[in-house]
């Protein structure tokens, strides 16, 4: 089954490889989907009739269920797979495993995968749509977009705000997608964190690197608080946790040293009190659970658009099957 011609081509492997027009037209799509979530009967029947995989071979809370919720909104037929308890166990491959899950005529695939470069490798191999729900270090698109769509919710904008990424970098696939995205929609986008934990040359993405998190805060409109990755982390990237609190940790006291109103997000799960103090994420700063909110708009937004829907027809498309 070859799957039908979109405005974003046949996946979403990374926002790396799309342009500023198809970014917006993504969260331009997600604005009407936003209401089907705040209805009694939360469905519509736009994807009626689709298959959806999602296959996540790595831990996964926000990204997995936002993905089933979107896809179960639109009224399409979903599977979970995770590592454990398939095939993947007695040593399967992923090509393989994808390829017995097309002999079952499926439409799409979402894949989390603890390897950088899966989701572009298993696209590159098959026929159904392929969406990268964060591979290794590499990419988060959904992620970021839906970190985008909060930034323009609350700030009515993206196109010169400054928004500095803090925390583990280094590790970061969702650092990564924001900054691609953040960048080619007109922001200025600058990171913070220790020496140990940015990569190598990270300011030729063009970005501003900050030493000390006063300043980041000083300078930015947004920031995007990220958690140290300490299952990536094989040697001692910071001295204890109580340090890294103490000098990256954002703390209420930090923000209002700081001269404007700082919207904070982070992409979750949090380690409070390590990268973000409790009173920050839980307080007027805050719009973490807003993110959460818009991750299931932005993903019905990409299901639509990959499946073919025509972005303009997003609010009609919505209203089927409603009265
Ligand atoms: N933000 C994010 O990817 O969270 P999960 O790992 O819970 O999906």
């Amino acid at each position: 089954m070859s799957p039908a011609a979109s405005s974003l081509g046949k996946d979403l492997v990374g926002l790396e490889d799309l342009d500023a027009g198809q970014i917006r037209s993504i969260l331009d799509t997600a604005e009407p989907f936003k209401e089907i979530s705040e209805r009694k009967i939360k469905k519509v029947p736009v994807l009626r009739g689709k298959t959806i995989v999602n296959l996540f071979m790595e831990p996964s809370t926000r990204t997995r269920i936002s993905f089933e919720f979107a896809e179960k909104r639109l009224s399409a037929d979903t599977v979970n797979i995770a590592a454990s308890g398939s095939s993947v166990q007695k040593g399967e491959t992923l090509v393989d495993t994808a390829r017995n899950l097309e002999a079952m005529k499926i439409d799409m695939v979402v894949i989390r995968h603890w390897a950088s470069g899966a989701a572009g490798f298993l696209a590159d191999r098959i026929p159904s749509n392929v969406i990268n729900a964060g591979d290794g270090s590499h990419e988060h698109p959904t992620q970021a977009l839906l970190d985008l769509l909060t930034i323009r919710d609350h700030t009515g904008r993206i196109e010169g705000l400054k928004v500095c990424i803090v925390g583990d970098i280094l590790h970061s696939r969702v650092a990564r997608s924001n900054i691609f995205g953040l960048l080619k929609l007109g922001a200025e986008v600058g990171v913070c964190g220790p020496r140990t934990l940015l990569p190598a040359g990270i300011g030729e993405l063009g970005v501003t690197v900050f030493r000390r998190v006063e300043e980041a805060i000083e300078w930015a409109d947004v920031l995007n608080v990220l958690r140290l990755q300490l299952e990536r982390m094989k040697g001692g990237y910071v001295p204890t946790l109580r340090e890294y609190n103490r000098v990256y940790g954002i703390s209420t006291r930090r923000l209002e040293a700081a001269s404007g109103e700082t919207l904070v997000l982070h992409p979750g799960p949090m380690n409070r009190g390590v990268e973000i103090d409790s009173d920050v994420a839980d307080g007027p700063h805050s719009v973490i659970l807003k993110q959460v909110t818009n991750g299931v708009a932005v993903r019905m937004a990409i299901l639509y658009l990959l499946a073919g829907g025509a972005p303009e027809q997003a609010e009609a498309a919505k209203q089927e099957g409603v009265g």
